[in-house]
């Protein structure tokens, strides 16, 4: 057992894809198990900065194979035009890149689907999503009669039957739903699909087989998650989540592989809390000190481009997708962009509107709603961390500050982050602080 799992505990972009990239000369294969374009991957390396969404980051390393599970869902003109791009960057992808035949595939109408709720009247369906299809097209898997999976895609003329049904039952009611809808025209998509199932044809294959002689071979995986806990569907603020288990907990479903071959669980989160789209965020600064750390930060969604919504530190948050994802050790990133703050507030706890204190997550998104975080504030530091290497070199204040975050969490911290590049890594041995 060597395999490892990397999972945000927040909601999302806490710079997972920096973490893979460190760990993947330990590994030999790097698995996306949930998701799919919504995610955004960035990762600087000697100076070239590479945008995956699809593929995992795991690709950019030159041994390192990337497998695109079943949990998966895939919008294929995104994914060609990712193997384009990185390949026009110099990374070929050769025989490294397997997708799952048991994925689901997005097809037009999940983005008109989408915009049924996202453009409605009614701000209150409004998710704030990422407009990928991402929802949409789960919704057609579980529904069962109009998913589409990759492995479809080589049985033409069973896909093209399929096709028609589908695109007459989505026809009639997007018609009907959307003022400005203009009707699919179903043998033109199923010929355009058809099209890019030939260009992925080297890629597709039964991963979770694939996997299986992987481990048995004695290979090492990491397990690569999108999004972070906070946004599992299960587990996260619902309904203001995405429509998968992006905790540990999709680990399994969506690649096939028990977790009993993972023995390392790596929970990431940023220094400070961020989210993008709708849905509650107590530790949230609309303000001076938020759009400070948007600023330094760089907070604007890798997908979307939209500005993040920054706050404070939520170490019930925190603690809460700790224990979901079942973290063993914590990657904190973004140190660096507190530099400059004279006072840090970590959020220890709730309160309810009459002042009773909430020490755990709430389910429900009424009383998530109501909470005000409870504060605890620790003195900031001036200086710029972006150079420092070793836990001995920073500012006794942002040794003091990780050292309150890791009993926070109850969880200890192994790597610190202080920039972008992968250099800028503290990692913590014998001098990390106790829990
Ligand atoms: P969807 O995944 O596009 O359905 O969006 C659902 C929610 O998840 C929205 O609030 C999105 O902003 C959020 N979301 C989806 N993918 C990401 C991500 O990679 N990072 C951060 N938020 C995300």
């Amino acid at each position: 057992m060597a395999s490892t799992c990397v999972v945000g505990l927040q909601w999302g972009d806490e710079a997972k894809g920096k973490i893979v990239d460190l760990l993947c000369d330990q590994h030999d294969a790097v698995v996306r198990y949930q998701g799919g374009a919504n995610a955004g991957h960035t990762v600087v390396a000697d100076g070239v900065t590479y945008k995956l969404s699809l593929i995992p980051t795991g690709i950019l390393r030159p041994g390192t194979e990337g497998v695109i599970g079943n949990g998966v869902v895939i919008h294929p003109p995104a994914l060609l035009k990712e193997i384009e791009t990185l390949a026009a960057q110099g990374v070929e992808m050769g025989s490294r890149l397997h997708v799952s035949d048991r994925a689901h595939v997005i097809l037009p109408y999940h983005m008109a689907e989408e915009r049924l709720t996202e453009e409605s009247a009614s701000a209150a369906d409004h998710l704030g999503t990422t407009r990928r299809g991402i929802g949409p097209c789960y919704k057609d898997k579980v529904g069962r009669v109009h998913g589409v999976r990759v492995g479809d895609l080589y049985h033409p003329e069973r896909f093209r039957e399929h096709i028609e049904r589908i695109v007459a039952f989505k026809n009639r009611l997007l018609l009907a739903m959307l003022p400005d809808y203009e009707p699919i025209e179903a043998g033109a998509v199923a010929e355009e699909y058809l099209g890019y199932a030939e260009r992925l044809r080297p890629y597709v294959r039964d991963t979770t087989t694939w996997l299986h002689h992987a481990i048995g071979q004695g290979k090492r995986l990491l397990f690569e998650g999108a999004q972070g806990s906070l946004l599992d569907v299960d587990h996260g603020s619902y309904p203001y989540v995405t429509s998968s288990n992006s905790s540990a907990a999709g680990i399994a479903a969506g690649s096939g592989i028990p977790t009993r071959h993972i023995d390392r669980w790596i929970g990431v989160v940023k220094a400070y809390t961020t989210r993008v789209g709708g849905g509650p965020f107590p530790t949230e600064q609309d303000n001076e000190v938020g759009e400070r750390i948007r600023k330094v930060g760089r907070e604007y969604g890798t997908v979307t481009g939209r500005p993040r919504r920054c706050g404070w530190f939520d170490a019930v948050a925190a603690r809460y997708s700790a224990r979901v994802s079942g973290s063993t050790e914590i990657s904190l990133m973004l140190l660096d962009v507190l530099s400059g703050i004279p006072e840090l507030q970590v959020a220890v706890a709730y309160e309810d509107e009459s002042g009773r204190k909430v020490a755990e997550m709430p389910g429900h998104l009424s009383d998530l709603e109501r909470c005000r975080p409870v504060y605890e504030t620790l003195p900031g530091w001036d200086s710029d961390l972006t150079g420092v290497r070793t836990w001995s070199d920073l500012p006794v204040e942002a040794r003091n500050y990780v050292a309150y975050l890791t009993k926070q969490i109850g969880v200890p911290v192994s790597i610190v982050s202080v920039g972008p590049e992968r250099r800028q890594t503290i990692i913590l041995g014998n001098d990390a602080p106790r829990v």
